[in-house]
């Protein structure tokens, strides 16, 4: 009965994305590799390859990388105010892809009338109603609402606050909810508040096959984000950056994609037992 449950509330974010598990591990620029894409993606849940700022060429070749592993749906995040985003857009629409993720404040129009062009579903995030709206006008299939709790992402409004004013309104097109999200709880009811799924972020990708988070984190550091290294490698926290949502907390150990979503749907199955119990009282 608490399966049925979440199966029923997650249907449709099953169905947008083609997978078992409607949760999104998102774009993290320099971590979100294809080893990682591939690893959530087999997994059943659906992988996001994070354009970043790659240089055009190490984009194509990751793109291609990511083609060749899980033989299901995955998407590619580009950020629209990356200095490389023209070429990594050209190429995108050169190849056409299933699914593409824009990211980086609003999408220039004409770059969703050409996404839209090459047959791809198109994600992007809405950060008010208002722009919900006008993204759906413009074409895009679905939305991701993503609250300051995100890791790596400075939005000054709360997943919470978002939620409540989106998610009763917006109905045209499914709705993922992202940014401080640790656990199956917290899934569960946002899929009870009208959710098609859910986007996580470090918490739902501590896996060992991928490239270390230290490593990334340098990465981040060296092409990215100015002050990431001064935080992470020297444990400055107060001059330093840190790119991690405050639910990383959560993590309390390396385990493979996989046993990460199981626990999570675990963790989803007894919280819609406890909803339903408290219903019966
Ligand atoms: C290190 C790091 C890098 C990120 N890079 C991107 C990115 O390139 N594009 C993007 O859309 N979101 C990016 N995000 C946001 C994640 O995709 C995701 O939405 C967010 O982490 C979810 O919140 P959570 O960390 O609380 O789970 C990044 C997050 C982190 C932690």
């Amino acid at each position: 009965m608490p399966r049925e449950l979440i199966e029923k509330l997650w249907q449709r974010g099953r169905e947008f994305l083609g997978v078992e598990l409607p949760v999104m591990g998102g774009a993290m620029s320099w971590i979100s590799e294809s080893n990682l894409v591939a690893a959530i993606s087999n997994a059943g849940a659906f992988g996001v390859l994070a354009g970043g700022n790659m240089p055009p060429e190490m984009l194509k070749e990751e793109i291609r990388r990511t083609a060749d592993q899980p033989d299901r749906p995955c998407g590619v995040n580009l950020i629209t105010i990356a200095p490389n985003f023209r070429s990594h857009l050209d190429h995108v629409l050169d190849i056409g892809l299933p699914f593409v993720i824009l990211a980086g404040g609003l999408p220039p129009r004409e770059a969703i009338a050409r996404i839209k062009q090459t047959g791809s579903r198109l994600l992007c995030f809405a950060p008010t109603v208002g722009i919900a709206r006008s993204l759906l006008r413009g074409g895009v299939d679905a939305l991701i609402i993503e609250g300051h709790e995100a890791g790596g992402h400075i939005g000054p409004i709360s997943t919470a606050v978002l939620a409540e004013q989106i998610l009763p309104r917006i109905h045209e097109v499914p709705v993922f909810v992202a940014g401080g999200i640790g656990s199956g709880v917290m899934m569960v009811h946002y899929l009870m508040m009208g959710a098609a799924g859910v986007q996580l972020g470090l918490v739902a990708q501590i896996e060992r096959k991928a490239i270390s988070v230290k490593e990334a984190a340098l990465k981040l550091e060296e092409f990215w984000i100015g002050a990431l290294r001064r935080a992470v490698i020297d444990g400055d926290v107060t001059r330093g950056s840190v790119m991690a949502g405050q639910s990383v907390g959560r993590v309390k150990d390396i385990m493979p994609v996989r046993q990460i979503l199981e626990h999570l749907i675990d963790e989803a199955v007894a919280e819609a037992e406890q909803i339903l119990k408290r219903l019966e009282r």
